[in-house]
């Protein structure tokens, strides 16, 4: 009798608690003054956003809890690439509802706007949740009140956000799973002298390439050669671990010595087999970044055409304040400036057979 309870019939409504979920639209015009039309529309846009970002921080821990061990198996990689691809997905759909936003115009804005205060974006607990879980760290964000930024949340909601500050963040394990890769320390093969000749193959090709143009004058071709040669100081340093901790300390890069090297061994053999997924993981979370900057942006343009120059309802600069965020906010930018280290696939050394080998089916955590 008890194992068939388990499967009592359910209805779709008491199902999905919608009795709750549609009794959770009041528009504070109508409470306090004339109805505006369009205030239902902000309300249900703004749940929207906070059921997503519920689902994508449920993908995020999924991923994390895969990498606070120090033996990631492959096929949890797989899985966590196919839940951050989730993830970016619902961010590509987060930046499309701001279309629907817009179709709001900024008088109609207006009708309500004044009962909203001091109500913001800004004191949105589950999407500081999903920025500190990412990586995004206190003293990196854009202060513009006095306080810390969390203050604005509840005791318990406060406690939660500075144990997720004080724990790893999705950042830090992946750093330190890159660290892990065995075979950065492959002996015998002599990866960085070869890749080094390769990059100054690839310097002169370009070099060459500008001082034959017929379309640069002498002036023009000499700024691009000493662009050149600075491009050329800054791979030599690629291999320099004490100028690397040194960028760290100054906080122009993040990314530790190892992992980096390991990010990039990673996208230039990315099509070895036991590559191809690490290689998929990096790009994901480079989307991922890029789609997060996609949307502070689209937010920082929609909230311009909303208010101009108007402060906003959190107390901010408005649209200022949030293009700040665009450019200081990126957490996995180190990612991105691998791209900057990638030489033509024609150029990359060959890889020892031995090591081929061992990239070619079994590939163990130290
Ligand atoms: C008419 C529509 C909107 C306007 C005018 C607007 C305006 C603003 C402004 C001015 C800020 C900066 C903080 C402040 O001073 O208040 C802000 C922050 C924010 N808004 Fe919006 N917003 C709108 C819609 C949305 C929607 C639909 C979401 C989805 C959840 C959203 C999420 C956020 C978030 C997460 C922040 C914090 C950004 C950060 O500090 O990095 N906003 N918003």
């Amino acid at each position: 009798m008890s194992s068939d309870k388990k499967y009592t019939s359910i209805h779709y409504a008491t199902y999905l608690e919608l009795h709750k979920l549609l009794d959770a639209q009041h528009p504070r015009s109508k409470e306090l003054g004339q109805e505006a039309h369009e205030e239902t529309l902000f309300i249900i846009i703004h749940q929207v956003y906070e059921l997503w970002f519920k689902q994508m921080i449920h993908e995020i821990e999924s991923v994390m809890t895969m990498f606070r061990t120090n033996n990631v198996h492959e096929r949890n990689i797989d899985e966590a690439v196919l839940r951050l691809e989730r993830v970016n997905e619902i961010l590509k759909l987060l930046i499309q509802q701001i279309n629907v936003l817009e179709t709001m115009t900024p008088i109609d804005f207006l009708e309500f706007r004044a009962y909203l205060f001091p109500a913001s974006g800004f004191q949105s607990f589950q999407f500081r949740c999903f920025e500190v879980m990412l990586g995004l760290k206190l003293e990196k964000r854009i202060a513009y009140t006095s306080h810390k930024y969390y203050k604005e949340f509840s005791p318990e909601e406060q406690l939660t956000i500075e144990e997720l500050e004080k724990s790893l963040s999705l950042f830090d394990l992946i750093q330190s799973w890159l660290e892990r890769m065995p075979f950065i320390h492959f002996e015998g093969f002599e990866f960085k002298s070869k890749y080094l000749h390769a990059v100054e193959n690839m310097l002169k090709k370009e070099s060459d390439a500008i001082m034959q143009s017929e379309y640069l004058n002498s002036h023009e071709k000499e700024m691009r050669a000493k662009m050149n040669g600075d491009v050329s100081t800054f791979f030599k340093n690629i291999f320099n671990e004490e100028f690397h901790n040194q960028q760290i300390s100054e906080g122009k890069v993040r990314l530790s010595y190892n992992a980096s090297i390991a990010a990039l061994m990673i996208q230039l053999y990315g099509t070895e087999p036991l590559l191809q997924l690490p290689c998929r993981l990096l790009n994901t979370i480079t989307e991922m970044d890029e789609l997060l900057t996609n949307w502070r942006y689209r937010h920082a343009q929609m909230v311009m055409r909303m208010l101009g120059r108007k402060t906003g309802t959190g107390g901010s600069s408005g649209h200022e304040y949030l293009m700040e965020t665009v450019k200081k906010h990126q957490i996995f930018i180190d990612f991105h400036n691998i791209s900057t280290l990638m030489i033509p696939r024609s150029d990359i050394p060959e890889l020892p057979d031995v090591l081929k080998k061992e990239l070619g089916f079994s590939f163990s955590q130290k």
